[in-house]
C-alpha cells in the first residue's frame, strides 16, 4: 500500500487496521499524549487546490505530532498559478526527497495521476466528486468508538449526495464493514448508480431515518452546482433537512453526524448540531487520530 486514494480500492482488512490504530491514537490524544517519534526524519507536503480547514489542519498536525517536517502549499500561492502542471509539481516535490503528498484537488482522479508519477506516498484529501477517504475513515472511527462496531449498523445519509465525495467514501467503507447505508436527497441531488454500489435509496427523510443508529447530514455544496437544484436554502431546510421531528423515526440512541463545514439550519437544525446526540466536534478529533493512523501505516508498510 504505497498510497491511500479511496475506500473503493482499499480492502476491509486495511480499513479495519486503520480504524483500530486510529482508536488507539484517539485515546492517546484524549490523555494529552500528542507526540510520537514514528515519522522523525520524514517530510510531508499538504498540496491543496481547494479550501479546507479540518482536513488540511489535521493532516498537518498529524504529521507534526508524529515527528515529520510538514510544509503546506496552497495552489493560489504556488507555481500552479504560473501554469505548472500537477505532474511537474509532484516531480518537483519528489526531487526534494519529500516522503508524503497529501492532496486535495477539484478534479476526480487527480490524486491517482499524482500517485502514478511520484515516489512519495500520496494521500487523497478529497478529489472532486469522487472520494474523501480520510473523512469516511474518521466517520467510521467515530461510529465504532460510540456504538462499538460498524457491522450491522443502519446509517442514514441525507443531503447533497450528488456532489459529495464524503457520501461515496462512506458508502464504500461502511458496506465493506457490514453496515446498511440508506440515502435520501432531492431527486436533483441524487446521482444514478449508488444502489448498484449497495446503498438503499429512500424516497423520504422518514424512510431513510427509520430505525437508524447514525443520521449523517451532508453539506449543500453551492460551489459545485448551478442554481436550480432546489428553490431556496429555506425550502431545502423545510422539505429535505433533518430536524427534531424527523429524528423521532431514528433509534432513541441515534448519533447525529456531519463532515463539516455545516450550513447551520439547512442540513441540520441548530438544536441537533449543538444537542447531546451530536458527534460533530468529536468527529474532528477522530479526524486527527485517523490521519495519524493513516500516515503511520503507510510508513510501516514502506519499512516492512
Ligand atoms: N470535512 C472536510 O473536508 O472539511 P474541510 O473542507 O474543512 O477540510
Amino acid at each position: 500500500m504505497k498510497d491511500i486514494l479511496g475506500l473503493l480500492p482499499l480492502e476491509a482488512e486495511k480499513i479495519d487496521r486503520i480504524l483500530s490504530l486510529g482508536l488507539t491514537m484517539k485515546a492517546r490524544l484524549r490523555r494529552g499524549e500528542k507526540t510520537l517519534p514514528t515519522l522523525v526524519g520524514k517530510s510531508a507536503v499538504t498540496l491543496f487546490y481547494e479550501n479546507s480547514t479540518r482536513t488540511r489542519c489535521s493532516f498537518e498536525l498529524a504529521g507534526k505530532y508524529l515527528g515529520a517536517q510538514v510544509v503546506n502549499i496552497s495552489a493560489s500561492s504556488s507555481s500552479v498559478q504560473k501554469g505548472e502542471s500537477l505532474v511537474d509539481t509532484g516531480k518537483t516535490l519528489d526531487a526534494m526527497k519529500n516522503d508524503f503528498i497529501i492532496i486535495r484537488h477539484p478534479m476526480s482522479g487527480a490524486p491517482g495521476l499524482l500517485a502514478r508519477t511520484v515516489k512519495a506516498h500520496v494521500v487523497n484529501a478529497g478529489d472532486g466528486m469522487n472520494e474523501h477517504p480520510s473523512q469516511a475513515l474518521l466517520d467510521m472511527l467515530t461510529m465504532r468508538e460510540h456504538l462499538g462496531t460498524i457491522e450491522g449498523l443502519r446509517v442514514a445519509i441525507l443531503g447533497d449526495i450528488r456532489h459529495s465525495r464524503v457520501a461515496k467514501s462512506n458508502l464504500y467503507g461502511l458496506r465493506k464493514l457490514g453496515a446498511e447505508v440508506r440515502m435520501f436527497a432531492p431527486a436533483t441531488l441524487m446521482p444514478a448508480g449508488l444502489a448498484t454500489m449497495g446503498a438503499k435509496i429512500c424516497s423520504s427523510r422518514e424512510e431513510a431515518v427509520e430505525g437508524a443508529d447514525v443520521v449523517m447530514g451532508l453539506r449543500i455544496q453551492l460551489e459545485r452546482q448551478k442554481a436550480g437544484n432546489f428553490p431556496s436554502l429555506s425550502e431545502y431546510a423545510k422539505y429535505y433537512g433533518v430536524n427534531e421531528d424527523v429524528m423521532k423515526y431514528a433509534k432513541p440512541t441515534a448519533l447525529i453526524m456531519h463532515p463539516g463545514p455545516v450550513n447551520r439550519g439547512v442540513e441540520l437544525t441548530c438544536g441537533l448540531i449543538d444537542g447531546e446526540a451530536s458527534r460533530i466536534e468529536d468527529q474532528v478529533l477522530s479526524g486527527l487520530a485517523v490521519r495519524m493512523a493513516m500516515l503511520t501505516i503507510l510508513n510501516e508498510e514502506e519499512e516492512a
